[in-house]
């Protein structure tokens, strides 16, 4: 549970373990979801910092906004390898201290499953992008199976919040994302991990949604 707003000091222990350990595979989907990036880029809920190394040398300028004080610790680290220039702040999705239209792009990868209001910080993401600006998205979703959509709905109601730092596997963020009034342009759905047994948390979406010019 967190102690204080925004800080989760067991969990941003653990997800820097288990996020070094699925790298190797995660990190080929940062690869494809940063691709062709330019101009000026607000990365929300950046975490540990992994996607900084990601991010294409087309990218002038990244804000790295997040709240957790031990991610944004790590993430501030990240930044000084980056090679593009990136800047890590506090603060959170539903409240960007931004212009607005004044990004050229918006990053957010598996962090619309923990914010407390998704259409808050959807809202928020569409606000400071400039017209024709891309969300770029990489995140766990809703199944579309019925039957693992049933135990995603049970992880929710119980111990998953409570346990992954604000973690919410049913949510339908894709759905979401068009509400808001993004237009997705790319859509890939894929499994991570790709196991036989798959985790609550394993149909994952990534993609482009463009804010409307
Ligand atoms: C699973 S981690 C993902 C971190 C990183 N984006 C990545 O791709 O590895 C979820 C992140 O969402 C952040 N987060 C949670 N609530 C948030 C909020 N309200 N605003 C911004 N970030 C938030 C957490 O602090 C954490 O860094």
């Amino acid at each position: 549970m967190p102690n204080k707003q925004g800080s989760h000091p067991i969990f941003a222990r653990f997800y820097t373990r288990l996020s070094a350990s699925m790298e190797p595979v995660v990190g080929q989907h940062r690869d494809r979801v940063l691709a062709g990036l330019t101009g000026s880029v607000l990365e929300v809920g950046a975490g540990n910092g992994l996607n900084f190394s990601h991010y294409p040398r087309s990218v002038t300028n990244v804000l790295a906004v997040e709240p957790e004080p031990h991610l944004r610790m790590i993430a501030e680290a990240a930044a000084r390898q980056a090679l593009v220039p990136v800047t890590v702040a506090a603060g959170t999705a539903d409240h960007l201290s931004a212009d607005d239209a004044s990004f050229d792009a918006v990053v957010a990868s598996l962090m619309l499953c923990s914010v407390p209001d998704q259409r808050a910080a959807l809202s928020e993401m569409l606000r400071v992008l400039r017209p024709g600006g891309e969300l770029r998205f990489m995140e766990h979703v809703r199944s579309e199976a019925p039957t693992r959509l049933r135990v995603q709905r049970f992880a929710d109601a119980t111990i998953w919040p409570a346990c992954f730092g604000g973690c919410h596997a049913s949510r339908d963020t894709v759905a979401e994302i068009t509400a808001a009034g993004f237009r997705i342009t790319e859509l890939t759905r894929y499994e991570l991990p790709e196991s036989r047994l798959p985790w609550p948390t394993s149909p994952h979406a990534s993609g482009v949604a463009v804010k409307p010019r």
